[in-house]
Order: C-alpha cells, then sequence, then structure tokens
C-alpha cells in the first residue's frame, strides 16, 4: 500500500541566498545566526538525532577534525530536533564512553543548536517528509563570510558523511574566490585549476595558439597549476 506523505508548503534556502537568520540556544550559549559567525566560513549542519550511532560516528569526527576546519577559518554548528539537555548528556556520553575508530575522550566543543520546535530546521529545508517528519536529514550548508549560502548538501539518515569531502568544498570554494578559477572533478588542493572560460573568439584563439603555463584541452577547456602552498597560504592571509 502506498505510504501517504503531507507536504507542508516549505521555501527551501538555495545556493547563491543569504543564509536565513535566527536565534538559538546552544551547548555553547545562544548564538545569532549567521550575525554572529561574519567574517568567518561556517558549516551549518543539521543531524537526525542524539544517542543515534551514524551521529555518534559523525561527531566524534567532524569534532576530531575541528582543527583543519578552523585551520581555514571555517566554524561548525550542528542542529537537531532535540532539546538542549539531551544534547548535553549526549556529547559527555561521546567524551566519556565512546571508543571508536581510534577516536577517544573527544570534546565537541562546537555549539549544537536545540530545535525541539523545528523552526531553523524548517526555515532550512532540513525536515524531507518522505525521509522524515520528525527527524533533520544530514543536511550541510557552506556559508561565506558575507552571510551567502555557497553551497547545500544533503544525505538521507542511513549515510553518515564524508568529512574530507566538506573539508575540501570550503577549501575548494575559497580558493575560487581567492584566484578567480573553477575546479575540476575530484580537485584537490596541488591539482590543476580551470581558467575563466574565453569570452572572445580572440582570446579563444590566443590560448590554443600562444605558448604559455595554460594547458589547453580545446579552446573552452584550459587549466594551469597552482601550488597547495598558495593555495592554503592565500586562504590563511585572507
Ligand atoms: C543514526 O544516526 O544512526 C540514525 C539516526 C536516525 C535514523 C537512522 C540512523
Amino acid at each position: 500500500m502506498e505510504q501517504s506523505i503531507s507536504y507542508e508548503p516549505v521555501s527551501m534556502p538555495r545556493i547563491g541566498d543569504a543564509a536565513p537568520e535566527f536565534n538559538a540556544v546552544t551547548t555553547q550559549g545562544p548564538i545569532h545566526f549567521p550575525n554572529d559567525y561574519k567574517g568567518h566560513w561556517v558549516i551549518l549542519f543539521s543531524h537526525p538525532a542524539d544517542f543515534t550511532p551514524v551521529c555518534t560516528s559523525e561527531f566524534m569526527t567532524f569534532a576530531t577534525m575541528e582543527p583543519q576546519f578552523e585551520a581555514v577559518n571555517c566554524k561548525l554548528v550542528g542542529l537537531s530536533i532535540d532539546g538542549l539537555y539531551s544534547h548535553i548528556a549526549w556529547l559527555r556520553t561521546i567524551k566519556e564512553k565512546i571508543d571508536y575508530k581510534g577516536m577517544k575522550n573527544v570534546e565537541v566543543n562546537f555549539p549544537l543548536i536545540e530545535d525541539i520546535t523545528m523552526e531553523v530546521a524548517k526555515r532550512y529545508g532540513m525536515i524531507q517528509p518522505g525521509e522524515s517528519s520528525t527527524k533533520a536529514v544530514r543536511a550541510v550548508f557552506f556559508i561565506d563570510p558575507q552571510g551567502t549560502i555557497r553551497t547545500i548538501i544533503y544525505y538521507p539518515l542511513s549515510l553518515g558523511r564524508n568529512f574530507d569531502e566538506l573539508l575540501r568544498v570550503v577549501i575548494a570554494l575559497q580558493t575560487a574566490d581567492n584566484f578567480d578559477v573553477a575546479l575540476p572533478a575530484d580537485w584537490r588542493p596541488g591539482d590543476d585549476v580551470i581558467v575563466p572560460p574565453a569570452g572572445s573568439c580572440g582570446v579563444a584563439k590566443e590560448r590554443v595558439e600562444t605558448k604559455s603555463d595554460l594547458t589547453c584541452h580545446d579552446w573552452f577547456f584550459c587549466t594551469k597549476p597552482l601550488s597547495e602552498d598558495k593555495v592554503m597560504h592565500a586562504i590563511k592571509n585572507k
């Protein structure tokens, strides 16, 4: 028998939109989002529920990698449809009891929003009723230092995120901005980057015919080297 799902009309933020504002209670005190994070990149992410295994593995991984995100000027903010005391109890359990893949005694120092009313989750399109109408999916919003949403990734309840990919996205977004380039499939710092497409027939001809540090696969697809040092130096000196 087909399950009937009721969909409330929602307006989901999109890439390029200003991050919707909200005030919230968190495990690190009250926050005013995104104003408190102006000048920083921020990952706002949701998880389905406290005291669940996939979420626990994710929090341990994210907390362990927090210094790597800090190093690229990126703050982390979590959220679930749970209350503050549940969050506190869960984070205490993670620190005191959980030993997973070499991670133990892990302290989660980034804020975790209590969103028992689902107000924030609904504004950010984190409730997707086909998946669950009571739990947030694993949403990831990458927000730039001006408060603009730059990337959105959603995962279902059953799949833990790839945190190396989340870090790669933060570095790639900053590199695209810092060097006015685009990043090809599977790009990692140190790999060649894509230069903006030729905007005139003259430039297209020059790209293909003139010797330079560009490698042109065709007039519309040219790459150039960009060292990992330059990528990281630009991020750290921004
Ligand atoms: C988990 O984090 O393990 C989980 C949460 C909600 C549904 C399924 C799995």
